[in-house]
């Protein structure tokens, strides 16, 4: 796969089917302006078409910022009409980002703050490096998120955490992150990328069809009851008999060997 070339993120395949987006505006901490917006959702786009991605890997370059949010600068004189299209635009991006086909998981190496925090939310898991810093800073800035923190946060960390978080503003360090659960694990900076590609390295040795159909019946789910959402569990384990990887799968456990999977 060619890669295009961004100005503000860098998209890189350092393994077959293993997809590393770094957001690169270190001297803004990494802040999310409409072209990097733009750029994410051009990577995005292509992402979700793309048969051979097995996983994508999000982080934030330099030593200090994941993200430190949306750009202030350029928010600070749009009209109440521009910041309502601001958020809908980069809330579309986010629920796109969370509608991956494949996981993708966020490496905390610095702050995320505000709009980087709702972005490492629209992942499916956080690593956090040492040093990573997590909040929803908005109220200082006179504003309530836009980029889903307000949904999010309260959905994957316990309600009245995340309305604390919320209401005051107050940042948490890695140690506290993974004790509340909004980050999974905390690991030393110098070790985020590995860990990274360690855990991208474990989701492509798996049944690719599988893994799809995981995160599907996860997305799928969210937003029906419990039988609904078992329904389409039970659908999609159907689906999952129609592909190669089953028959691989299975067969490699009976002749006790590893299985190789095709993806299909
Ligand atoms: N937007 C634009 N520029 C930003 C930025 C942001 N969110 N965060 C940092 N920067 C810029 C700073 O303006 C500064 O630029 P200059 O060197 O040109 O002055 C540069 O990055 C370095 O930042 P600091 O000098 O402030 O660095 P620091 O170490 O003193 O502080 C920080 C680091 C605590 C993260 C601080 O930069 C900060 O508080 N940033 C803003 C965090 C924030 O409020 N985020 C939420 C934004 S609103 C949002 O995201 C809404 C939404 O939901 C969509």
């Amino acid at each position: 796969m060619n890669l295009p070339e961004y100005h503000c993120l860098r998209h890189e395949q350092p393994e077959p089917g293993i997809h590393l987006v770094t957001i690169d505006r270190p001297r803004a901490l990494n802040a999310l302006d409409t072209t990097t917006l733009a750029e994410l959702a051009s990577v995005v786009a292509r992402l979700a078409v793309d048969p051979d991605a097995r996983a994508l890997l999000l982080t934030g370059e330099g030593a200090k910022a994941f993200v430190a949010g949306a750009d202030i600068s350029q928010m600070q004189s749009l009209s109440p009409e521009q910041a309502r299209a601001f958020s809908a635009k980069a809330s579309r991006l986010f629920l796109d980002i969370e509608a991956l086909p494949v996981p993708a998981i966020a490496l905390v190496n610095g702050y995320a703050l505000g709009g980087g925090c709702e972005l490492a939310l629209a992942c499916d898991w956080i690593v956090a490096a040492e040093g990573a810093v997590f909040g929803q800073p908005e109220v200082n800035l006179g504003i309530p998120p836009g980029f889903g923190g307000t949904q999010r946060l309260p959905r994957r960390i316990a309600p009245g955490k995340a309305l604390e978080l919320l209401f005051t503003g107050r940042q948490v360090k890695a140690d506290e992150a993974v004790a509340i659960g909004l980050a999974n694990e905390k690991v030393p900076a110098d070790a985020l990328l590995a860990r990274g590609m360690e855990l991208a390295r474990t989701i492509a040795s798996k049944g690719p069809f599988a893994v799809r159909l995981v995160k599907q019946a996860w997305q799928r789910g969210q937003s029906l009851d419990l039988a609904q959402a078992c329904a389409v569990e039970s659908d999609l384990f159907g689906l999952a008999f129609s592909s190669a990887d089953q028959k691989e799968g299975m067969r490699a456990f009976l002749e006790k060997r590893a299985a190789v999977f095709r993806g299909d």
